[in-house]
C-alpha cells in the first residue's frame, strides 16, 4: 500500500517535472517574429554526463491539430553543419530572417508535422561538450549514440509526443546520420518498445562515396561545366571519389591534382555547384556540405555581404529567447570551426543500412533535387535501383512525372510500396530552399504513404 502510494507520488511528481521543463524550454516569443498560433520550444538536452554533452534543439509544434500529427527528426549534414540555420531558418522552417525581423514561410513542414531541429554532433551551432577532448575524433558512431539518447531524454521532456508516428528527415550528409540512428532505434526497439518509427526520408544523401561522387563528373559534362577532354581525364585519370579519398589522407597524387586543377578552372567558382543554374552569391547559409566537396573550400562563398541567419542566430536578445548559449565558441556558425569530423567516416557506405530498415519494414524515400551537382540525382538513382534488385523489390510504381499543380515537380519511382525514389525539379541540394513548394507536396505525400501526385 505504501509503495503504490510511493509510486504513485513518485509517477506524479516525475509528471509535474517533465510539463516543468518544456515549459523552461518553450519560447515565448522570437524577436522580430510574426504572431502565430502553435507554439514553439527550444533548449538542451544532456547525451552524456559524464563528458558534459548537451545537444540543442528547436521544436515546432504542427499549425494546427499537432496531437494528432507526426513527429518529426530534421538532420542537416556536413558533418558540422546546423540543423536550426540551414534545416530550419533557411529550409523547411516556419520562419526565415529577413533584416530585423522574422517572416513567415507559406510552406513550413510545420503545416504537415510537429517539426525538431537538432544541432548534432556537439561543437554544432549551439550543441557543446565542456570537455574540449570530445570534438576530436567523432565520428559516425558517436553521432549515432548521441543522437538515440537526445530521442530518449527528448521524450521525457515531451511524453505526449511518444506515441506520435515518428519519421527521421535530412539531407547531405545526413545520409549518414539518418539510416545509423534509424538503426540503432531498431536494436533497442527489440528490447523495448520505444521508438514508433513510420520511416525516414533523405535527401541528396551520401550513401555509398564512390556512386555519389563519381557521378558528379558526369553531372558537370552533360551540364556543359567540363569539356569532353576533362570528362575523359575526370573519369579515367582520376575520378571524383579518388581525389577526395587522397585529400583526406593527406596526399594528392600529382595526377588528381592536374586533374581536379582543370576541373575547377573550367566549372568556375562563379556557379553555385549546389545548383549549376544559381549565380554565386547565395547566402553562405548553404555552404553545408561544403566539408564533403574539399576542393570547393577555398572557393568558398564568402563574398556575400548579407547573411541573414548568422546574423540573426547571433543577436543576444535571440540567444536569450531561445534558452541558447556559447559554450567554448564566440560566435554562433553554420558549419563547425571546433569539432574534427573523423572525415573518412565519409566512405562507410550507408546503403546497406538502408537495405537493412528496409527489411525491418520501414518505408524509405531517397529524393533529389536536380540542380544538385554535389550529390547528383544520377547517383541516388543507380544506388535505390541497385538495392531494389539486391532486395528483390520490383518496381510498384514505374518511373513516370509526378506533379505540383500544373507543372511537373519530378519524376518518381516505386519499389515494392516500400522504397522510392524522387526527383524534385528545379531544386538544389537543398531542396526546400530552393523549390519550397514542391518540397512541401512531396513531404506530405511520404508522411501519408500515398503515391506522388499525377495530374487530376
Ligand atoms: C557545463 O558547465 C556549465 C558550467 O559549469 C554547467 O552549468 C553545465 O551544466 C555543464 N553542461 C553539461 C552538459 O554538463
Ligand atoms: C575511381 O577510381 C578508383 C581508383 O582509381 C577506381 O578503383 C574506381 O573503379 C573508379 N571508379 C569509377 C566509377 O570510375
Ligand atoms: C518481380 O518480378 C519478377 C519478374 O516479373 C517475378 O518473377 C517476381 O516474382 C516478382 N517479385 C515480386 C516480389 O513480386
Amino acid at each position: 500500500m505504501e509503495t503504490t502510494v510511493a509510486l504513485l507520488l513518485l509517477c506524479l511528481f516525475m509528471v509535474i517535472i517533465d510539463s516543468s521543463v518544456s515549459h523552461n524550454d518553450k519560447i515565448t516569443m522570437l524577436p522580430g517574429q510574426p504572431q502565430v498560433g502553435f507554439q514553439q520550444f527550444s533548449g538542451y538536452v544532456t547525451v552524456d554526463e559524464r563528458k558534459q554533452k548537451a545537444l540543442f534543439y528547436y521544436f515546432v509544434e504542427a499549425e494546427v491539430d499537432s496531437a494528432s500529427k507526426p513527429l518529426v527528426l530534421w538532420l542537416n549534414g556536413g558533418p558540422g553543419c546546423s540543423s536550426l540555420g540551414v534545416g530550419a531558418l533557411s529550409e523547411n522552417g516556419p520562419f526565415r530572417p529577413s533584416g530585423e525581423v522574422l517572416v513567415r514561410n507559406e510552406y513550413s513542414w510545420n503545416r504537415e508535422a510537429n517539426m525538431l531541429y537538432l544541432e548534432a554532433p556537439i561543437g554544432v551551432g549551439f550543441s557543446y561538450s565542456n570537455d574540449t577532448s570530445a570534438y576530436v575524433a567523432l565520428g559516425d558512431k558517436i553521432t549515432a549514440r548521441d543522437n538515440l539518447v537526445f530521442l530518449q531524454q527528448w521524450f521525457l521532456k515531451f511524453p505526449q509526443f511518444k506515441h506520435s508516428d515518428l519519421f527521421i528527415t535530412g539531407e547531405s550528409y545526413a545520409g549518414h546520420y539518418v539510416p545509423q540512428l534509424a538503426e540503432l532505434m531498431i536494436q533497442f526497439n527489440k528490447n523495448h518498445k520505444f521508438f514508433n518509427l513510420k520511416g525516414i526520408a533523405l535527401g541528396n544523401p551520401v550513401l555509398e562515396f564512390a556512386t555519389d561522387f563519381n557521378s558528379r563528373a558526369e553531372y558537370f559534362w552533360s551540364h556543359g561545366l567540363i569539356s569532353d577532354s576533362t570528362y575523359k581525364m575526370f573519369t579515367s585519370s582520376c575520378n571524383y571519389s579518388r581525389y577526395v579519398s587522397e585529400y583526406y589522407r593527406g596526399s594528392v597524387s600529382p595526377v588528381c591534382s592536374r586533374v581536379m586543377n582543370q576541373v575547377t578552372r573550367e566549372t568556375s567558382r562563379f556557379v553555385d555547384k549546389y545548383d549549376v543554374t544559381l549565380d554565386v552569391c547565395i547566402s553562405s547559409v548553404l555552404s553545408q556540405s561544403r566539408v564533403i566537396t574539399p576542393q570547393q573550400v577555398a572557393e568558398r562563398i564568402d563574398v556575400c555581404v548579407e547573411d541573414e541567419t548568422v546574423n540573426y542566430l547571433n543577436r543576444r536578445d535571440v540567444q536569450e529567447a531561445l534558452h541558447a548559449r556559447l559554450v567554448g565558441v564566440k560566435k554562433w556558425e553554420v558549419c563547425s570551426n571546433v569539432l574534427d569530423y573523423k572525415l573518412l567516416d565519409l566512405e562507410i557506405p550507408t546503403i546497406s543500412i538502408v537495405g537493412s530498415l528496409i527489411k525491418a519494414g520501414i518505408p524509405v524515400l531517397i529524393y533529389s533535387g536536380d540542380q544538385d551537382s554535389v550529390i547528383p540525382l544520377t547517383g541516388s538513382r543507380t544506388l535505390v535501383h541497385r538495392l531494389a534488385r539486391q532486395l528483390g523489390l520490383n518496381a510498384t510504381i514505374p518511373y513516370r512525372v509526378w506533379f505540383e499543380g500544373m507543372q511537373v515537380g519530378g519524376w518518381t519511382q516505386v519499389y515494392g510500396n516500400i522504397l522510392s525514389f524522387a526527383t524534385i525539379r528545379g531544386a538544389s541540394h537543398e531542396a526546400p530552399f530552393s523549390q519550397p513548394e514542391r518540397s512541401l507536396v512531396l513531404f506530405k505525400a511520404f508522411l501519408e504513404s500515398r503515391p506522388l501526385p499525377q495530374l487530376v
